[in-house]
């Protein structure tokens, strides 16, 4: 199979519209140390169908407020700041898949295994240290952002997605080999230039990495994305040899694992719910 051009690709990057520009400001302001929730506030204030959402989280079941919260302010103190990160990252990474109408079925299946990585991420970190919870869920809805990219960008990556199934090769050295740069790489370059926080980026971009990396989110990943793919949710192989390093990493052992797995499902269908169906 002949090589594709990988310089064709990095031009469309150009073209893809960034993660809406209101949630990253949102999410760099929060990122600094010293900022204020008024300030939150006033940026997510600008964007109607932002609040429409803050406020239809804020009033789920996942808070049940006693009455109806519709001011957003109240909305926002009520999520928390973990749970407003999890969600703008949530909400920006949907909005993709929304345009993406001709390769809806592929772009469906990256997004709803983003979606179980990033709970499953979330639920695995209550068992690590100096892991924050909201970070992992962010990453886990961010990590195969480079699938979306090559899906937008080029006409052959449902063929590349075909090629590994068949061939039980691992997709990231298909990628590399007919495109020059795998997925993982792609998703922390363009995070990069869209001025994501750093965390993000590299992150992202080292998420296949975990036995050259000691890093415990990048182990978290790697657990989450093994755990996920043996439950038919995703477009990778399970990586065995991944698996136990990520595990060694995480100091986690096999009962943690099965007690998480096992209340996976119900959460997960629950979230799903509110990030996805309106
Ligand atoms: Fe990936
Ligand atoms: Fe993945």
């Amino acid at each position: 199979m002949m090589k594709f051009d990988s310089s064709v690709i990095l031009e469309k990057v150009k073209d893809i519209p960034p993660l809406p520009q209101i949630a990253s400001k949102i999410l760099a302001v929060m990122n600094s140390k010293d900022y204020s929730i008024s300030e939150v506030v006033y940026y997510a204030s600008k964007d109607v169908a932002l609040t429409a959402e803050i406020l239809k989280v804020a009033n789920s079941a996942i808070f049940s407020p006693r009455d109806e919260i519709k001011d957003l302010r109240h909305a926002i103190v009520i999520l928390g700041e973990k749970n407003l990160k999890s969600l703008l990252a949530a909400l920006s990474m949907k909005s993709y898949f929304y345009k993406n109408e001709p390769k809806k079925d592929l772009a469906n299946k990256i997004w709803e295994h983003s979606l179980s990585v990033a709970i499953m991420a979330r639920l695995l970190s209550q068992h690590v240290t100096d892991v924050d919870s909201s970070e992992a869920f962010l990453l886990g809805i961010l990590h195969d952002i480079g699938k979306v990219i090559l899906l937008l960008t080029t006409e052959f990556y449902e063929e590349i997605v075909t090629i590994a199934r068949k061939t039980n090769v691992n997709i990231c050295e298909i990628e590399s080999n007919l495109i020059g740069f795998n997925h993982a790489e792609i998703g922390g370059y363009v995070l990069k230039e869209w001025k994501l926080p750093r965390t993000y980026y590299e992150k992202v971009y080292y998420h296949h990495d975990v036995t050259e990396y000691n890093d415990k989110m990048i182990a978290l990943l790697g657990v989450s994305n093994y755990l996920v793919n043996t439950k038919g949710i995703g477009l990778n192989l399970s990586d065995e040899v991944v698996f136990e390093k990520g595990m060694s990493i995480l100091n986690l052992d096999n009962d943690t694992i099965n007690g998480v797995v096992e209340t996976f499902s119900e959460i997960y269908e629950m979230e799903r719910k509110i990030f996805t169906g309106d």
